[in-house]
C-alpha cells in the first residue's frame, strides 16, 4: 500500500484530484454494471463514490467490490478524480479494494414500517437521517453548556433514583429499592433547588422518567432533561434566562449544522426569528380566549392538552410563552401569584409550528407555610418532603427555575414530526428493546 493513513470521506474531498489515498467507510449503495461497479461509501462524515473499473482496477479487486454488499465496511484505494455526477462531486477511482466486515443482508432496503424499524433500531441508526439529528443534538448539548458557563451557572448532578414525586404520582415509575419503594426522577428540581443554597445558580442536563398514560408524538418515558434553577430571580428573570437560552442554542445550531439542516429539508427561517428574542408572552386567560375564538370549547380552569397548544401556535413565528396558568393545575412547589393568588407564577414556553410546550418553569413557593399548606392540600405526605421543607426553614430565598425536553427542542428544530428520532434508542409502553 502506498500510503497507510486512512482518510474519511470528507478528507478525501479536500485532496487535490490525482492525489492517492486509502478510504474507509461502509457500503451506502451498490450498483454494479457488469464491466464497473459503483459503490457510494458511507461514514460519520457524508458519502463517496468509488468506481471499479477494468479500466484501471485490477481483476480480483472488482470482484471483492462486486461481493461488497450494503453496509460491509471497506477499504478502497485509488486516485481521486472529480466528476460532477459523483455526490459531492468527487469520486474515488479503485486500484485495490478490501472488505473488512462482510454485511449479511441488510434488513432495511426502504418501506419497511415504523414498528418493525424501531425493532432493528440499532441498525436503523445508521441512517443519514438519524446520524442528522445525533449531530444536531451534539451541538445542542455543547451550546447549553457555554451558554449556562457564560452566565455564572454551576453545572451539578442530581440523583436519578428518588423517595417522592416532583411532578404528581400519575406519571411514577417505581422501582423496588432493597424492599422499600423508589421512584426514577421525573425532575431534579427538588434537589437543585437544595443546591442553590451554596452555588446559587445552578443547571443540570440529565434524563428524566414518565409513566405517561397516553401515546402522542411527544411523550416519551425516558427523556433529557435540561434543568436550571437560580436564587434571588423572580419569574421575569427566569423568563429572560430562557428565552435566551433558546435564541442562543438556535443561533449555534442554525451556525454549525446548516449541513444538517439542509440534509433534513428544514426551513432555517423559522428558526432565524427565534434568534432575537424577547418572544411573545400572553397570560393563561388569553390562551383560553384565543381558543375560544379558534372556535374550542374550553373554559377558564381547563389545563391545554397537546390539541390546544398545538392550535395557539397558529397565532406565533416564534416561541412564546404562556403565564399566570390557575394554581391548581400545577404543581405544589410554585408560588402564587400575589396579585391574584389563584394563578401561580408560573410560564410555559411553546415552540410554534404545532409543537407546543418545550419548557416549564415557574417562580417558586419560599414561605414554609404555605408550601406545607400546598402539600397537604394536594394529599402529598408532608414526610416525604421535610428535607425540601427544610430549605424553607434555613434562610429562604425567592428562586426560580425551569426544566426543557430537551428532545422535543430538537423536534422543533430539526423538523421532526415525531419525538421517537429526536433520541437514539426512544423508550415507550411497548418499547425496551434494543
Ligand atoms: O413541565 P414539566 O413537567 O416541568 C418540570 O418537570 C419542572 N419540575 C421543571 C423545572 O422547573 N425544573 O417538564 C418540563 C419539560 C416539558 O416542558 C417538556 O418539554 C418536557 O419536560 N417533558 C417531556 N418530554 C418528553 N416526554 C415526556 N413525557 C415529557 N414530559 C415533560
Ligand atoms: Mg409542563
Amino acid at each position: 500500500m502506498s500510503s497507510t493513513k486512512l482518510y474519511s470521506t470528507r478528507e478525501v474531498k479536500l485532496l487535490e484530484p490525482g492525489s492517492r489515498a486509502r478510504v474507509r467507510g461502509w457500503v451506502y449503495r451498490h450498483r454494479d454494471l457488469g464491466g464497473k461497479v459503483f459503490i457510494v461509501v458511507r461514514d460519520s462524515e457524508g458519502i463517496l463514490q468509488m468506481i471499479a473499473s477494468e479500466a484501471y482496477t485490477p481483476r480480483e479487486y472488482i470482484e471483492e467490490a462486486r461481493r461488497a454488499t450494503i453496509e460491509s465496511s471497506i477499504i478502497g484505494e485509488g486516485v481521486v478524480a472529480r466528476d460532477p455526477r459523483a455526490p459531492g462531486g468527487v469520486e474515488l477511482r479503485l486500484e485495490r479494494f478490501e472488505i473488512v466486515g462482510l454485511a449479511s443482508d441488510f434488513p432495511i432496503k426502504g418501506g419497511e414500517s415504523i414498528d418493525y424499524l424501531l425493532d432493528i433500531r440499532h441498525l436503523w441508526i445508521r441512517s443519514r437521517k438519524l446520524t442528522a439529528v445525533m449531530k444536531i443534538r451534539d451541538t445542542i448539548h455543547g451550546a447549553f453548556r457555554e451558554f449556562f458557563k457564560s452566565r455564572g451557572f454551576w453545572e451539578v448532578s442530581p440523583p436519578m433514583l428518588t423517595q417522592a414525586a416532583v411532578e404528581g404520582g400519575a406519571t411514577l415509575f417505581k422501582v423496588d429499592f432493597f424492599g422499600r419503594p423508589a421512584y426514577l426522577t421525573q425532575s431534579a428540581q427538588l434537589y437543585l433547588e437544595v443546591l442553590i443554597y451554596s452555588l446559587e445558580k445552578v443547571w443540570t442536563l440529565a434524563p428524566s422518567f414518565r409513566a405517561e398514560r397516553s401515546r402522542t408524538r411527544r411523550h416519551l418515558y425516558e427523556y433529557w432533561h435540561l434543568e436550571a434553577e437560580e436564587a434571588w430571580v423572580h419569574m421575569d428573570g427566569e423568563m429572560k434566562l430562557v428565552e435566551d437560552l433558546v435564541a442562543y442554542t438556535t443561533r449555534r445550531v442554525l451556525d454549525e449544522k446548516l449541513e444538517e439542516l439542509s440534509f433534513l429539508k428544514r426551513d432555517t427561517e423559522k428558526l432565524e426569528q427565534a434568534t432575537k428574542p424577547p418572544y411573545p408572552r400572553i397570560r393563561y386567560e388569553e390562551a383560553i380566549e384565543l381558543l375560544r375564538r379558534k372556535g374550542v370549547d374550553i373554559n377558564y380552569g381547563d389545563d391545554l392538552g397537546a390539541d390546544e397548544e398545538r392550535l395557539l401556535t397558529e397565532y406565533f413565528d416564534t416561541p412564546f410563552f404562556i403565564t399566570h396558568f390557575p394554581l391548581e393545575l400545577k404543581s405544589f412547589y410554585m408560588k402564587p401569584d400575589p396579585h391574584n393568588p389563584r394563578e401561580a407564577l408560573a410560564f410555559d414556553l411553546l415552540a410554534p409550528e404545532g409543537i407546543g410546550e418545550i419548557v416549564g418553569g415557574s417562580e417558586r413557593e419560599d414561605d414554609y407555610e404555605r408550601l406545607l399548606n400546598s402539600i397537604t392540600s394536594r394529599g402529598l405526605d408532608p414526610k416525604d418532603y421535610e428535607w425540601y421543607l427544610d430549605l424553607r426553614r434555613y434562610g429562604s430565598v425567592p428562586h426560580s427555575g425551569f426544566g426543557l425536553g430537551v428532545e422535543r427542542y430538537i423536534m422543533w428544530v430539526a423538523g421532526l414530526d415525531h419525538i421517537r428520532d429526536a433520541i437514539p434508542f426512544p423508550r415507550f409502553r411497548d418499547r425496551l428493546y434494543p
